[in-house]
């Protein structure tokens, strides 16, 4: 079984009939990738960027898992030779999903993949 954070290589993986975990914050999106992936697919809601959350989200994870793939990621555009119109909380969203949301996310994992 697989966990993905995020949902865009899944549908390639569920016809591989590898059983997937889909998690990311759009429930609509989600369902798509049940419906398209069959039963190998299933979907949980979840906002990697919620940091105190994630110790309690991993636990309560199926502990049948093989791998952990992290695919949770977003891109916006910042022009930082102009300063003033950055969005310092833009930035700060980016830098969560992208970096310290992985980093926070780690310990646990490895800790329900050892278990
Ligand atoms: N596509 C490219 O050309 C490219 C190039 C270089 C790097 N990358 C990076 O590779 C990663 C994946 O790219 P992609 O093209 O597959 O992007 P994508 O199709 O937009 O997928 C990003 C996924 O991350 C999920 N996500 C975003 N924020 C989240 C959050 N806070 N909590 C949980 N899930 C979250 C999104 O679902 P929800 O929005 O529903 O939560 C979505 O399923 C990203 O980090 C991207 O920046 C992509």
């Amino acid at each position: 079984m697989m966990v993905l954070f995020a949902s865009s290589v899944t549908g390639g993986l569920a016809s591989a009939n590898i059983l997937i975990i889909a998690i990311g914050r759009r429930m609509e999106r989600l369902d798509d990738l049940v419906e398209h992936g069959s039963k190998k697919v299933q979907s949980v809601v979840f906002d990697i960027t919620k940091l105190d959350s994630i110790p309690v989200f991993v636990n309560h994870l199926n502990s049948d898992l093989d791998l952990v793939f992290l695919n949770s990621g977003v891109q916006f555009g910042h022009n930082f030779s102009k300063p003033e119109g950055v969005n310092r909380n833009i930035v700060r969203d980016q830098l969560t999903t992208n970096y310290l949301a992985h980093v926070h996310i780690v310990r646990p994992i490895e800790v329900k993949l050892v278990d």
